[in-house]
């Protein structure tokens, strides 16, 4: 009979066979496993080495970077737009509503100076991010994948653009139709959706569901929120909060990259409406589940998600300075 050891190496096999078939389909969206390698062999380790570097001082750095990514490949693919400063003439993405809590930017920027001091102009701002997201998840416990590279970055951020990226108070078909809208699936959408596990959400993001004015009756809240959640939410956001930086760890274990979301999820403390939007549908409520249940089947599905919504492909030039087109 198999030893559990050889059990665990058989499956740990299996995992980086389907993470390779998954990179292997990325090269057919004009990304690589080694663009890199002669080009810029110590890119990679350049950009850890910052993204290990701000985490050390700022444990809010993780979930920063991986919401960054998510929303650069959600508006014209992964070309760091959302990099990009506004100008005289055009409001950037990044000043967009969705956008102005978007934070770390920094790191990107020190990873970037390191990156072209080893190779000038080789190693797209795009790419930078996408070995910044997987680093920050990696580093924060969860699992690691091998980046497929060579995006380019955009010239184009536009503010209007913004209003495509899922909001808090989304339905569940409007979060799927975000999600087809992009070539990714439903489960796409359940399995990203945990990378709620690491970060905060301010007040704004889900006021609403625990200040419910009720006709000049006593305020209500959601039904779907456990009552003592409510109570502790109502409590760091109360009605009238002028507490800007005021809100809520998005699960309750906000700096590790677990599985905390989805059982916090089943338990009535999922925090925004987006979030128990993901119970309304059978299908979605039997992935959160298995989630729940087993934080390998989430890091596996996650790392092969995020090569799905990282794999989106966007702009045409390396960018000398993120923040400007050259
Ligand atoms: C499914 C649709 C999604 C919606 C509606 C949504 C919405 C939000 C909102 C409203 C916040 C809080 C913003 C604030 O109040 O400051 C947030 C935070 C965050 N989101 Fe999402 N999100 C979605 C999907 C994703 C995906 C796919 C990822 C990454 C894979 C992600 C990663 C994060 C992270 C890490 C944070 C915490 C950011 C921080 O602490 O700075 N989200 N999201």
């Amino acid at each position: 009979m198999a030893k559990p050891k050889d059990l665990i190496m058989f499956r740990s096999v299996l995992v980086a066979a389907a993470l390779l078939l998954v990179a292997l389909k990325e090269e057919a969206h004009g990304l690589s496993l080694n663009y890199y390698d002669h080009k810029c062999p110590g890119a990679e380790a350049a950009v850890t080495a910052a993204v290990r570097q701000a985490m050390a001082k700022d444990s809010t750095v993780p979930a920063g970077l991986l919401r960054l990514h998510f929303h650069d490949c959600f508006v014209r693919g992964c070309d760091a737009s959302v990099l990009l400063d506004s100008t005289g003439n055009v409001t950037a993405e990044k000043d967009g509503p969705p956008n102005v809590s978007l934070h770390s930017f920094f790191v990107i920027d020190n990873a970037k100076q390191a990156v072209e001091a080893l190779c000038p102009g080789v190693v797209s701002c795009a790419d930078i991010l996408a070995f910044a997201a997987r680093d920050a998840v990696a580093l924060s416990g969860g699992p690691s994948w091998v980046v497929p590279v060579g995006r380019r970055d955009g010239r184009v951020s536009l503010v209007s653009e913004t209003s495509t990226l899922p909001g808090p108070r989304a339905s569940f078909e409007q979060l799927k139709q975000a999600f087809h809208a992009r070539g990714l699936s439903t489960k796409d959408l359940v399995v990203l959706s945990g990378g709620h596990t690491l970060g905060f959400a301010h007040c704004s993001s889900f006021q609403d569901r625990i200040h419910i004015n009720n006709n000049g009756g006593p305020q209500q809240v959601d039904p779907a929120l456990n009552p003592s959640f409510a109570a502790s939410l109502r409590r760091a956001c109360p009605a009238n909060n002028t507490v800007r930086a005021a809100g809520s760890g998005l699960d309750a274990t906000s700096t590790a990259f677990d599985n905390t979301y989805y059982r916090m999820l089943q338990a009535g403390r999922g925090l925004l409406s987006s979030d128990e939007a993901l119970l309304t549908h059978p299908k979605t409520r039997a992935f959160v589940a298995l989630y729940a249940a087993s934080q390998e089947a989430f890091f596996r599905a996650f790392a092969k998600s995020m090569l799905r919504m990282s794999g989106l492909n966007g702009g045409n030039e390396v960018r000398a300075n993120c923040r400007r087109v050259n």
